[in-house]
């Protein structure tokens, strides 16, 4: 196809509508996941190649929607003021008319879901196939939150009253769906939103931001702002005017948010080192599938990834695993998004830190099973890495690194896998290989991560279907689950209703 003939109002001719073998519940309120663009169909990846054949003429240009560009202390506290001001009358209109906006919002960014993919490829690196259900999440959110605010009218004698103002930092390893996702939940809930997106990912966040202007959401109600001083982010999140700050990030971010202000009410998702078991019971064909793409998809670089795999008695001796393993962690074609072969993109930036030393030294009794390569010299495109011999204990198996590089290590028993797993700090997702229903109940009972995936990959949680949230030291403050029933809930305040009589 041309790009003449490309239209992107248009979606992709055709969508798979169940992105998993995940459960699908009864839809609520008519709400059903969006479908992803079919890969394994020609039209569709003609598509996907004329998206990212667009790229070298894009990258040139100025930040796709123009953000505020925030240089002094006056101005921010302008947007707040104004901010704070608007969102008395979103926080007011009925829930219904802020969900039709919301669900507009969801359909705009769908329809702009080449030009999302496009930004998302040329700005951070992400392959189509990864960004590809990104959007559908994004879309997921906006659909799903909508119908949810309809819960928010009063429940149980107390009513639901909206935070005057939301502050959003996303990361930008997700740079639509997550900063999507905290705004569109802030909105749903009535509250004003300050956005401020990733640096490396600005215009990913521009266009989402952008579609919600596009479906109605008054621009003085969500403000998208770009801080460059460190100390105008300290003063947007410790600003008195604003009562919840939505943070995705690293752990060590929510400990400086909290710094700045003791009652800081912050949702914050935080760190990930997450391991899948697979045990002798395992489809190990299956489980060798899984965990490549849990491991290496977007380079590695979720906060959902597998980090480790933990391999249960004759698992740790089965060469065919390790064969189907490697092989398969070798054939993985790295590159850029824009050439036709990347299964596996770049990373963010030049390796560097943790992650530098992730991927070049081992640790004592390692060796390198696959090594990682430094394949060209901007230091971002890496190849592969898988590192056995990993020790309980060691420093690989305890800190989290956001890169393509895995761990394996060995247990006798699901229990000793467990207890590997379970004196990681951080507890966000964790998967099991196991046919074994008492494996699974055992597994089901002591595992302390918030997702928890049995015989599927750890990665891509499904709005609705799988709510996404960690415990420990993956989640800071108020610890609902995004993408589940309960997650506006947190976003306002709750008052005894006046008596009615
Ligand atoms: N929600 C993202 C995932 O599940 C991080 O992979």
């Amino acid at each position: 196809a041309s790009l003449a003939e490309l239209d992107d109002s248009v979606p992709a001719p055709n969508r798979t509508q169940d992105r998993t073998q995940a459960p699908v519940p009864a839809p609520r309120d008519g709400f059903v996941n969006t479908p992803d663009t079919d890969p394994a169909l020609p039209a569709n990846r003609a598509w996907g190649r004329a998206i990212l054949e667009r790229i070298p003429g894009s990258t040139a240009g100025n930040d796709v929607v123009e953000s505020t560009k925030v240089a002094t202390a006056e101005e921010l506290d302008r947007i707040i003021a104004t901010a704070v001001d608007a969102g008395k009358t979103w926080g007011a209109l009925p829930a219904a008319e802020r969900a039709a906006i919301l669900h507009r919002a969801g359909d705009i960014l769908d329809a702009r879901r080449a030009e999302l993919l496009e930004v998302m490829a040329s700005e951070t690196g992400k392959t189509i196939e990864q960004g590809d259900p990104e959007v559908s999440e994004a879309v997921d959110f906006a659909h799903y939150y909508a119908e949810r605010a309809k819960d928010l009218e009063t429940v149980d004698g107390a009513t639901f009253v909206p935070a005057k103002l939301t502050v959003v930092t996303p990361p930008w390893n997700f740079p639509v769906a997550i900063p999507a996702g905290s705004t569109l939940a802030a909105l749903a809930a009535g509250s004003a939103v300050v956005i401020k997106p990733a640096k490396q990912a600005r215009r990913s966040g521009s266009v989402m931001v952008d579609a919600l202007w596009e479906a109605g959401v008054p621009r003085e109600v969500l403000a998208l702002v770009q801080l460059e001083e460190r100390e105008l982010g300290t003063r947007l999140v410790s600003h008195p005017d604003v009562d919840r700050v939505i943070l995705t990030g690293g752990y060590e971010t929510a400990e400086l948010f909290r710094s700045f202000r003791k009652d800081l009410p912050l949702l914050a998702e935080t760190s990930g080192k997450n391991a899948i078991i697979v045990t002798p019971h395992a489809d190990l064909d299956l489980a060798a599938k899984d965990v490549v793409q849990s491991a290496f998809g977007h380079a590695g670089q979720k906060c959902s990834a597998a980090s480790l795999v933990i391999l249960v008695g004759s698992v740790a001796t089965s060469t065919r695993f390790r064969n189907q393993l490697l092989d398969a962690a070798r054939s993985l074609q790295v590159g850029y998004p824009e050439q036709a072969t990347t299964q596996m993109g770049p990373i963010i930036e030049p390796a560097k830190g943790k992650l530098l030393h992730a991927l070049t030294t081992l640790g004592e009794g390692e060796s390198w099973a696959v090594k990682p390569e430094k394949l060209d010299e901007t230091g971002r495109l890496w190849s592969p890495g898988i590192r056995y011999g990993v020790k309980r204990g060691s420093y690989f198996h305890l800190t989290e690194f956001f890169g393509p590089v895995l761990g394996v290590m060995t247990a006798a028993t699901l229990e000793e896998a467990i207890a590997i797993q379970n004196e990681i700090e951080y507890g966000l997702t964790a998967g099991l290989h196991s046919l074994d229903s008492e494996e699974m109940g055992i597994w089901l009972e002591t595992i302390q991560a918030g997702n928890l995936y049995v015989n599927r990959g750890i990665t891509g949680a499904i709005v609705q279907r799988q709510p996404f949230g960690g415990w420990k030291k993956s989640a800071v403050g108020a610890g609902t689950k995004a993408g589940g029933p309960n997650y506006l809930v947190g976003l306002g305040n709750w008052v005894p209703a006046e008596p009615s009589a």
